[in-house]
């Protein structure tokens, strides 16, 4: 279905049909072509809400050229005074929507439906400069601000973005180039991002083509993020899934993820900016999530844990294609720790590293580093892993005069490549592993298959426990 800047959607929800075929009327007399489309449709959702507008109500076009940001902001701008009173949702319907970048609101819904594509402008003054995040001191790219991501939200509870699998097309190309040639003066924006807020639910959404990261909650709890489909070219710069940073209560699952770079990066702050603000990102859960990332890791923990990383728990994941499976990236600068890292049921097939960690990964926001700021990487835990097609099994660096303790491998079967180097290269680390084949390094002692599998966690996230409702939606457009 064509949708082109003469057609009109008139309206959604609470129209009185008679109101609809006088309309109707009145337009065929103008045009014999005019369809009226009615759509009932059911989502789930963690909050369904009293108050629906269409961001054609707020002189929305979606043609593919118009720029609709004042629309979007106009729109949430409304939506805000129901807030206490049911809540607002904002419909976008089929159509090509251009946008720079807008500010969600509390108690808010943005919905997409299945046809509507939002697209990130091209116009670099549609994404206005914001401050560095405190606990990066800087901008990830570059030093000083950052370009805002293209639909943020602050200091917020409850905030839902989801949609029937509609689309959000960043149109990154621009920033990659831009970024590649070194001619961007700041930091590239997200796609989304959170910062400071409770409750929020992002599912049912095709994520493609983000500028950077593509779903960054930082400096907030109760996070969901479920059914998302997220494409990147595979030589894109950062274009990283989901970064949940200094954030507590996480729940990441049933996502497919094709990246560029991680496709789950696990994050707390840079060196001396997030020790300073100390927020870890704690009680993670991460399940059902398939990935393909050829240059870097399906989840990787760091290398910005400044604040601290633990108890992050992932099970059923599936990896096609990755540099390595789990990565623990960190350095001397950074301080904290990562620790209660639990993964369980793992698929790979044609994979680098199965398991990589490294002490030594460098890269500081600036020279004011504490070298005395040394991480604690402890009770990691892999188990039930089988993989196929991988060049090495594992890398495991610690830091010399830290190292990494109470590493336990249990029940992994990794199929190698033929290759006259060893399966694992192990320095500066410390535990033990069970059923573990090819057999793993020396500083990794068999406990014999008779052992306990390596820990798992028995109790459940409060996240876990957050229940879905339908919400029904009715558009009706013509
Ligand atoms: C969006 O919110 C930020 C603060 O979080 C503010 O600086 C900016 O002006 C807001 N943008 C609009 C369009 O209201
Ligand atoms: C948002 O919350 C943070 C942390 O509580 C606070 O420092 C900041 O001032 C708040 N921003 C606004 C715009 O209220
Ligand atoms: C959503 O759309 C993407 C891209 O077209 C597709 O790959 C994915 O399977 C769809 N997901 C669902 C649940 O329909
Ligand atoms: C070993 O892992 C496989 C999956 O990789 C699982 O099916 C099996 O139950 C595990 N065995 C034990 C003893 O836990
Ligand atoms: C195995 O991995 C290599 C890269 O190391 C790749 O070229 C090859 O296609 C993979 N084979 C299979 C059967 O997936």
């Amino acid at each position: 279905m064509e949708f082109k800047g003469n057609l009109r959607i008139f309206h959604i929800l609470q129209i009185s049909l008679l109101l609809l075929l006088g309309l109707w009327t009145l337009k065929k007399a103008e045009c014999r072509k005019v369809r009226i489309l009615k759509e009932s449709s059911v989502y789930s959702s963690t909050n369904c809400r009293g108050h629906t507008v269409s961001l054609m109500d707020f002189g929305g076009v979606g043609d593919g050229v118009t720029s609709n940001t004042k629309a979007f902001q106009k729109a949430i701008d409304h939506l805000s005074q129901f807030a206490s009173v049911g809540g607002g949702q904002l419909v976008v319907l089929p159509g090509k929507w251009v946008t720079g970048s807008f500010n969600l609101t509390s108690y808010f819904t943005l919905y997409l439906h299945r046809d509507a594509v939002l697209l990130g402008s091209q116009d670099i003054n549609e994404w206005p400069l914001i401050d560095p995040l405190p606990s990066y001191g800087r901008g990830r790219d570059k030093p000083g601000g950052r370009y805002s991501s293209l639909i943020r939200g602050s200091n917020l509870t409850d905030v839902v973005i989801t949609g029937d699998n509609g689309t959000i097309d960043g149109q990154g190309a621009m920033w990659w180039q831009k970024f590649k040639s070194n001619k961007l003066k700041y930091t590239r924006g997200y796609l989304i991002e959170i910062m400071y807020s409770d409750q929020i639910l992002i599912s049912d959404l095709t994520l493609v083509n983000s500028p950077s990261w593509n779903v960054h909650p930082v400096y907030s709890s109760n996070v969901i993020v479920k059914g998302i489909t997220i494409i990147a070219p595979l030589r894109s710069p950062n274009t990283d899934g989901i970064n949940p940073d200094s954030c507590t209560n996480v729940r990441i699952e049933d996502c497919y993820i094709v990246s560029g770079d991680d496709c789950v990066a696990i994050k707390s702050g840079w060196d001396e900016y997030g020790i300073a603000v100390g927020m870890p990102t704690q009680h993670v859960i991460i399940r059902r999530l398939t990935c393909i990332s050829p240059t870097s890791a399906v989840i990787a923990l760091g290398s910005e844990m400044s604040g601290g990383i633990q108890d992050v728990r992932a099970e059923d994941i599936t990896a096609i294609d990755s540099e390595s499976g789990v990565r623990i990236k960190t350095a001397v600068g950074r301080g904290a720790f990562v620790k209660d890292i639990y993964v369980k049921g793992f698929t790979m097939h044609t994979m680098k590293w199965a398991f990589w960690m490294t002490g030594a990964y460098g890269s500081h926001p600036d020279d004011h580093w504490d070298s005395n700021a040394i991480p604690v990487i402890d009770r990691i835990s892999y188990s039930d892993v089988v993989a196929e097609n991988v060049t090495m099994a594992g890398r495991l660096q610690g830091i010399q005069q830290a190292p990494f303790t109470g590493i336990c491998i249990s029940n992994v079967t990794i199929g190698m490549v033929k290759s006259k180097k060893p399966a694992w290269n192990c320095i500066d680390i410390q535990g033990v592993s069970s059923s573990v084949s090819p057999q793993p390094c020396a500083s990794l002692p068999d406990q014999g298959s008779e052992s306990r599998p390596c820990p798992y966690p028995t109790d459940r996230l409060a996240i876990e426990d957050v229940e879905f409702t339908e919400c029904s939606l009715e558009t009706t457009y013509i």
